[in-house]
């Protein structure tokens, strides 16, 4: 019997509060929060109409936290999940740690004006949390969050010294539009566009954005060019996986997403300081999200599938061992489901499933905790029953 508290009515949003509506038992009461009522209410009658519930819906703004506080106080929720943007993740842990409520999200904290993400500012709040006697979750997406689970689940299961892992993203599906990005445009480009960082024999590596590439072989997708990028569980799973000698992140992109990539950024779209307009300040990312396709309408026409997992490399039983723990998400499937594509579906169920461990007590300590340093059991049992079902193959 929970009441939970969805703050972000974007693309993951609708995911997370779809699925909490199906899962009745745990969810017991859902009001969903975000800066514009409109879409709250598009989701809200989504909900009604393919799940056959009502959840609530309410105006907030996250930046104050003030306004959040009193919301938290009014309605006294068992769980805040933040699926707005990472610029909110630090007023919405103040206004958790202000009303009491255990804190959620899917994404590391990212200053607005700097395109730079990493935990320090959120670990940060550790005393703080313990003193409290609340939990916060953090990174509880696909990647990171399934991507640390898996590296956990190896830990604990399939390996008594892990020496390399590869996370491995692959997007195989298609959307018809020329350039558009599958979560929100600005997040999506910073973190393309900056310098990519692994992690190697003690000590992080720098090479120039998107430079360094190899083709793989993903189950359910076929090979596909993969690009090194600088990834936020990165950080934390060099701190939490023992013997580790190297790890490093790649996604997948077209040629045509590289080259709309390319001449965005030559031409100074994809800036993010703001420049002078006919008498007004802009910043080029913001101007260029307002005119690409938003994320959440792109499911009506995606075909195709996700495949995203950990290669990982090491020691069992003193013979070396190599497996890729992964899973397929087809997008027309998601869209039926919960009217998304498969991006925002794979992010927004494992924010339920995190939600779901801790609502139930499964994953229940204080303090600020990254995915890979709870039990992987559970996570991994609700996650297939949710919708994401894995696998681990044997190389
Ligand atoms: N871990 C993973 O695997 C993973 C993958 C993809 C995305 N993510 C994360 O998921 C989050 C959501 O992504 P998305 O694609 O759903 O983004 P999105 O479609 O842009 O939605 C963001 C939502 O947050 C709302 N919002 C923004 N600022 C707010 C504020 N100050 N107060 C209240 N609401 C506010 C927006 O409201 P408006 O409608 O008013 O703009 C919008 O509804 C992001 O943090 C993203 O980084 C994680």
């Amino acid at each position: 019997m929970s009441k939970v508290l969805i703050v972000g009515a974007g693309g993951v949003g609708g995911v997370v509060a779809h699925k909490c509506a199906q899962n009745r038992e745990v969810f017991t009461d859902i009001l969903l929060a975000s800066r514009t009522l409109s879409r709250c209410e598009k989701i809200q009658k989504e909900i009604e109409e393919l799940q056959g519930r009502k959840i609530r819906i309410t105006q907030v703004d996250a930046d104050d936290v003030k306004q959040t506080v009193a919301l938290l106080q009014k309605e006294k929720p068992a769980l805040l999940i933040n699926v707005a943007l990472p610029y909110q993740d630090l007023p919405l842990m103040d206004a958790c740690l202000a009303a009491g409520v255990p804190y959620l999200d899917t994404a590391n904290y990212e200053p607005p004006d700097v395109a730079k993400f990493e935990y320090s500012w959120q670990w940060a709040y550790q005393e703080r949390y313990q003193k409290a006697g609340l939990m916060a979750l953090l990174g509880s997406g696909f990647d990171p969050g399934v991507t640390n689970v898996f590296c956990a689940y190896a830990q604990k299961h399939l390996f008594d010294e892990i020496h390399t892992v590869d996370i491995l993203d692959c997007n195989g599906g298609s959307h018809g539009h020329p350039f558009a990005t599958n979560f929100n445009p600005e997040i999506n480009l910073r973190e393309i566009t900056q310098n990519g960082r692994y992690w190697e024999d003690g000590e992080w590596k720098e090479t120039k954005p998107l430079e360094q590439h190899f083709p793989f072989d993903y189950p359910g997708v076929g090979e596909r060019e993969s690009y090194l990028l600088y990834h936020e569980e990165l950080e934390s799973l060099v701190k939490n996986i023992r013997g580790l000698k190297r790890i490093r992140f790649y996604m997948t992109f077209g040629q045509e997403y590289l080259t709309h990539l390319r001449v965005l950024g030559n031409i100074g779209m994809t800036r993010i300081d703001p420049v002078e307009f006919q008498g007004h300040k802009i910043v080029p990312i913001q101007f260029l999200k307002a005119l690409l396709p938003d994320p959440s309408s792109l499911g009506a026409t995606y075909t195709g599938k996700t495949s995203i997992g950990c290669l990982i490399e090491g020691v069992k039983n003193g013979k070396p061992r190599k497996v890729f723990i992964y899973n397929i998400c087809d997008h027309a499937e998601c869209w039926k489901e919960v009217r998304s594509q498969a991006i925002s579906y794979t992010t927004g169920v494992p924010a339920v499933v995190g939600a779901t461990m801790m609502l139930q007590g499964l994953w229940k300590k204080p303090g600020v905790f990254n995915m890979e340093q709870l039990d992987p059991d559970p996570f991994l049992d609700e996650l297939a029953k949710r919708g994401l079902p894995w696998h681990v193959k044997e190389l």
